[in-house]
């Protein structure tokens, strides 16, 4: 059975996760489901609530920078540290070749481990008690919406052992962090993010920064075409489109004079793409649990800065419902 618990019983989880069981964490893109990510049999029990292939690698967090000296090989490139710097704690996920510490379970066989320092209190206060660096994906079956709320991780109904419930501060990022392989004098980003390739660039100038489409070869393993979808058949929605009956409609800005139907959901009033980001899981999970609406459409955003990775999700999550 999972216990629900709130940031004064942080102790309890982290002992938990050191000796071997599940817990779903807020941090402040989406909840993660740890375990202790140098123990493989506890690894495998996050693959097993989740129904998660093996074959898509998770990342690995951490509470302090010394412990990339244990988990990446020696000598470290010297662009992590700058990417660290400037961007730790936060929602950058830096892949870096493995030390022989990292089990071939949390790499999927690959040799190169994904690490990443999350900002949020109760995620820092978890890592840190725990000792250990901590495995953890997003706390959701595989292929359905990122949970940003504790009652999103509920309505999973994964196995697990701990729940911590988290506060405002847990949605402040609301997508899943930019993933960069850093790799000599090249660094590819696989997963946009809101920390947008501009910003590496800026970081890391010695660096070739190659966002997906052009290094192919270096594709994540795990970035699958479809991902990240509602229950329900979710479309896009534009000027033209013919809302059938028992629609939910989803935009991510309200104009003045406009009348829109009773079951619409602003992401963002004015258009804020860092307000779209913080808001769209939240608002596809309130469509999804809304008994009335049967079928969700979703307006596009601009495909620029933050914008990237906005669209980069729903054209995951519309991926399977396209006509
Ligand atoms: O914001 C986040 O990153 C959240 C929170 C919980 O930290 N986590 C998250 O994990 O989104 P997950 O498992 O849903 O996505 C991890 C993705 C994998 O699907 C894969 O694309 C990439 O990170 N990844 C992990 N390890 C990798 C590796 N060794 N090489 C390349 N890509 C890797
Ligand atoms: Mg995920």
């Amino acid at each position: 059975m999972m216990k629900i618990i709130s940031d004064n019983e942080i102790s309890k989880a982290a002992e938990c996760i050191r000796n071997g069981g599940l817990v779903a964490f807020p941090t402040e893109t989406v909840y993660g489901l740890g375990a202790n990510a140098l123990n493989p049999i506890a690894v495998a029990g996050i693959f097993n609530a989740k129904k998660r292939p093996n074959f898509d690698p998770l990342i690995v967090h951490i509470s302090n920078l010394n412990q990339i000296e244990t988990l990446f090989a020696h000598p470290i490139n010297d662009a992590v540290y700058k990417l660290a710097e400037r961007f730790w704690p936060g929602p950058l996920t830096i892949v870096h070749r493995k030390s022989a510490i990292v089990p071939s379970i949390v790499t999927s066989d690959l040799d190169a481990v994904a690490v990443r320092m999350p900002s949020h209190p109760i995620a820092q206060q978890l890592i840190s008690e725990a000792g250990v660096p901590v495995a953890a994906p997003s706390a959701n079956r595989f292929g359905q919406l990122s949970p940003t709320s504790y009652k999103h991780v509920i309505k999973q109904n994964m196995e697990i052992d701990y729940l911590i419930k988290g506060d405002d501060r847990t949605k402040a990022v609301g997508i899943e962090s930019t993933v960069v392989a850093v790799e000599n004098g090249v660094c590819t980003v696989l997963r946009p993010g809101v920390i947008t390739a501009d910003e590496i660039r800026k970081c890391i100038p010695d660096f070739e920064v190659l966002t997906p489409e052009k290094n192919i070869k270096l594709i994540s393993p795990g970035l699958l075409q479809s991902h990240y979808s509602p229950l329900k058949p979710l479309f896009y929605y534009d000027e033209t489109t013919v809302l059938p009956l028992n629609s939910g409609v989803v935009l991510h800005k309200k104009e003045n004079d406009k009348v829109y139907s009773e079951k619409t959901i602003f992401t963002s009033e004015t258009g804020n793409l860092v307000e779209v980001a913080a808001n769209l899981f939240s608002s596809l999970h309130k469509m999804e649990e809304d008994e009335e609406v049967k079928e969700i459409y979703i307006a596009k955003t601009s495909e620029i800065g933050i914008g990237q990775a906005i669209m980069d999700r729903l054209n995951k999550a519309t991926f399977q419902y396209r006509k």
